[in-house]
């Protein structure tokens, strides 16, 4: 167990194989909870499950869900907040009951947001974890700083986030300065992780992630070394952009 990493060969073959991993559960586990991710690369991943649907390969009709993640200030209708992503990018096109599907409330009172958030995390164990790194490190929105947090936590999004996202929205100046994430604990308590990184954008995080020991609150992604079940999953492009992991021994298929 530990780490294992998969290379693919560019951003479909990222997101197929990190798919595989969700499908290969629902196969054996129809009632399974699924931790879901939001962002390009999840993107990426969601078309794969929505095929393997289609060639009824998985049925979705007992699944729950429970996300990472929403920008604080957004309602659910709202084009550019997780739960409309999650609708139009995965649940739309499957058998799930949305009332299966948890994404935190983006507007609300904070105290009882994240009281909610705790809650269906200890009420739902996730069998498999989907997460997605931002070129800094984070993971959900856990940026880099100097602790971070195991419960839920209404974070204030740091400038590099609020760039690397402003390309969803229609300028920098519309992305949400705060938002409500999982915290670390709540991430390291699946039972399996599966994480997708495409692009040398992501090259300084995935470093740190994959060829040292150190763990470190500067770089979130660090904490996945404490977890011992962790699928990584990157893109050539990626991986030639770490030069360091060709002299170890990557799983290639
Ligand atoms: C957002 C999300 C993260 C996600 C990250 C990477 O900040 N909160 O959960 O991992 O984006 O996104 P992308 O896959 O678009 O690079």
């Amino acid at each position: 167990m530990g780490l294992k990493l998969i290379i693919a060969k560019d951003a479909n073959g990222v997101g197929k194989k990190t798919a595989l991993e969700i499908i290969n559960l629902l196969k054996v586990k129809k009632d399974a909870v699924l931790g879901l991710a939001t962002g390009g690369t999840a993107e990426a991943v969601y078309p794969h499950l929505i095929k393997a649907y289609e060639k009824k390969e998985i049925d979705f009709k007992n699944v729950k869900s429970v996300n990472l993640d929403e920008y604080k200030g957004l309602d659910p209708k709202n084009e550019q907040s997780y739960r409309y992503f999650m609708n139009k990018n995965l649940f739309d096109h499957v058998n799930i009951d949305k009332k299966n599907t948890f994404v935190p409330s983006g507007i609300g009172e904070k105290e009882k947001i994240l009281d909610d958030f705790n809650k269906k995390i200890e009420k739902l164990p996730r069998d498999i974890q989907l997460l997605g790194v931002g070129p800094n490190g984070h993971i959900a929105f856990n940026e880099p700083d100097e602790v971070l947090h195991a419960n839920a936590l209404c974070v204030k999004l740091n400038e590099k986030t609020i760039k690397a996202n402003s390309r969803f929205f229609a300028s920098e100046k519309d992305v949400p300065r705060e938002a409500f994430s999982m915290g670390m604990g709540g991430i390291l308590k699946a039972k399996k992780i599966v994480i997708a990184a495409i692009g040398k954008g992501k090259a300084a995080a995935m470093k740190e992630l994959l060829t040292n020991d150190k763990i470190t609150t500067k770089c979130p992604v660090t904490f996945l070394k404490l977890h011992n079940d962790v699928v990584v999953v990157i893109d050539q492009e990626l991986y030639d952009a770490i030069p360091e992991l060709k002299e170890k021994k990557a799983n290639k298929k």
